[in-house]
């Protein structure tokens, strides 16, 4: 492979010539070398390591770039980064970890090129290209990275121990580079992770969450939840789910698996949609199902509002992991909480069903039937046919019905105002009841959704009120 096309970028030259007048070596390293190789498309992230300080390069790049970039120092961690165009360039200078005989804390000092490879987290993510003049674009391996990208092998370059417990995010980074590039972690490193897993509690949870959602935004994310749940990573992570796993049986009955079938439902939405936030629903659809399950003689198992003790939990799920408390949870929250709503209008569609579906569901009732749809993993082929076939009439319908109706985003045909300049009222109660009374017939189709048709029934629901009507 030609890896000097990987530095066609104008950026590498500037990067190169800077790093020769500062006297000191630089690198590629990183992801942008491995998704070179791997084909993935060009990287909007550039990693540099510099033998010698990476600000100080940092700074010597931005100076020798027309448009003098500003560049961010982070003093702590001894990086800078600068954008240039749409790419972000982060420079760091190689750094070496030793142990003092004393103490188990590290001392970070400067160290070569493969000090730094060493203290990487991957052979995959190892690999570095020459800047140099001299020697621009060799590729340097020393941890074999490239066959592991062509066996599609996770590894880390040293004892994993010691590479997880450097980091234990590493942990779920495995996971995560596993489920998104269908790569194996090699056996000792998937021991590593088991044995170690429980020091996933000291990452901060924003760092797991970015995780998360790298695994959920796969194609089939179900190989993230997998590895999570066999490494014992998951049930510190999302106990909701792990809590799911298992079959009871009593007296020959048995209920299915939700853990798995969650996988397979997430796997199910991933082609229909790149809405991280659907994709999180249907992770947590069943996820009620744990605390609400119970046995009875009569009608077997049963969780019943599952759904309800499901949206609260989303809730308290989002706060834990510190993941936003906005718009996007009352989004999870509201498919959670109506996850079960089609599939029971499904066996008999009547216009008013689907009326008050769309009234409720609102603008994501589109959503709601993507996540209903990926909700059958039935294996019998009868019953998949038939219910996906319901579905799609529900679909009709509700295209039909909001055509008629437009209940979608509902705007009452009667204001309040209009009632109390009627029956010359004040604001009470009275009000409230006969806008209820409208909603209602809309949608049970007992009138349209017409301003004529409303101030009928206004005026008859008055007069049952006692109320008079205003002379004016
Ligand atoms: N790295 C590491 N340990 C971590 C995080 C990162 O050793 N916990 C190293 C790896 O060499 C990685 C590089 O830092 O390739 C850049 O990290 P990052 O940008 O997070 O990941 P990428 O590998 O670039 O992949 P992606 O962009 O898909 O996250």
């Amino acid at each position: 492979m030609n890896y000097k096309q990987a530095l066609n970028h104008k950026i590498f030259k500037i990067i190169s010539k800077s790093a020769k007048e500062l006297n000191l070596e630089s690198f590629v390293i990183g992801g942008f070398v491995r998704d070179f190789i791997l084909k993935r498309g060009t990287a909007k992230d550039i990693d540099i390591v510099a033998i010698g300080s990476g600000i100080a390069l940092a700074k010597q790049v931005a100076k020798n770039l027309p448009n003098k970039p500003k560049v961010q120092v982070f003093k702590t961690y001894g990086t800078a980064m600068l954008r240039y165009d749409d790419i972000e360039i982060e420079f760091v200078g190689a750094r070496k970890e030793s142990y003092n005989e004393d103490s188990r804390n590290p001392v970070v000092e400067n160290g070569t090129l493969q000090d730094d490879q060493n203290r990487r987290d991957f052979t995959i993510n190892a690999l570095a290209l020459d800047l140099s003049e001299d020697n621009f674009g060799n590729l340097l391996d020393p941890f074999q990275g490239v066959p592991d990208l062509d066996a599609k092998i996770i590894k880390t370059p040293l004892n994993p121990d010691i590479t997880y417990s450097d980091d234990p995010l590493r942990m779920m980074r495995a996971i995560r580079f596993a489920t998104q590039l269908h790569f194996n972690i090699e056996k000792e490193s998937l021991d590593a992770i088991s044995r170690n897993n429980k020091r996933i509690k000291i990452i901060t949870k924003e760092r797991i969450v970015v995780e998360l959602n790298k695994i959920l935004s796969a194609k089939k994310p179900s190989i993230g939840f997998l590895l999570l749940e066999q490494t014992g990573l998951l049930q510190y992570i999302l106990p909701e789910l792990t809590a799911l796993k298992g079959i009871d049986e009593v007296e020959g009955q048995k209920h299915k698996d939700n853990f798995y079938h969650t996988l397979e439902v997430v796997d199910n939405i991933a082609p229909n949609t790149d809405n991280l936030w659907l994709r999180w629903a249907a992770l947590l659809h069943d996820i009620g199902k744990a605390p609400t399950k119970r046995f009875s003689k009569k009608v077997g198992w049963t969780f019943h509002s599952h759904e309800f003790e499901g949206s609260k939990m989303v809730y308290h799920l989002f706060k834990r992991l510190k993941m936003p408390l906005n718009d996007k949870m009352k989004f999870v929250q509201k498919m959670v909480f109506m996850s079960s709503r089609p599939i029971v209008l499904a066996q008999a569609v009547t216009d008013s069903a689907v009326r008050r579906l769309v009234f409720d569901a609102g603008d994501y009732v589109d959503d709601l039937m993507t996540l209903c749809e990926a909700d059958i993993t039935t294996k019998n082929p009868n019953k998949f046919k038939k219910y996906h076939n319901n579905f799609k009439i529900v679909r009709e319908k509700i295209i039909e019905v909001e055509e008629r109706d437009s209940v979608r985003n509902f705007q009452p045909p009667i204001s309040g105002e209009e009632i109390m300049k009627t029956f010359n009222l004040k604001p009470s109660k009275e009000i409230g009841i006969i806008k209820e009374t409208i909603k209602e017939a809309i949608l049970e189709g007992v009138i349209p959704n017409e301003f004529d048709a409303a101030f009928q029934l206004m005026l008859k629901e008055g007069k049952r009120l006692g109320l008079e009507i205003s002379e004016q």
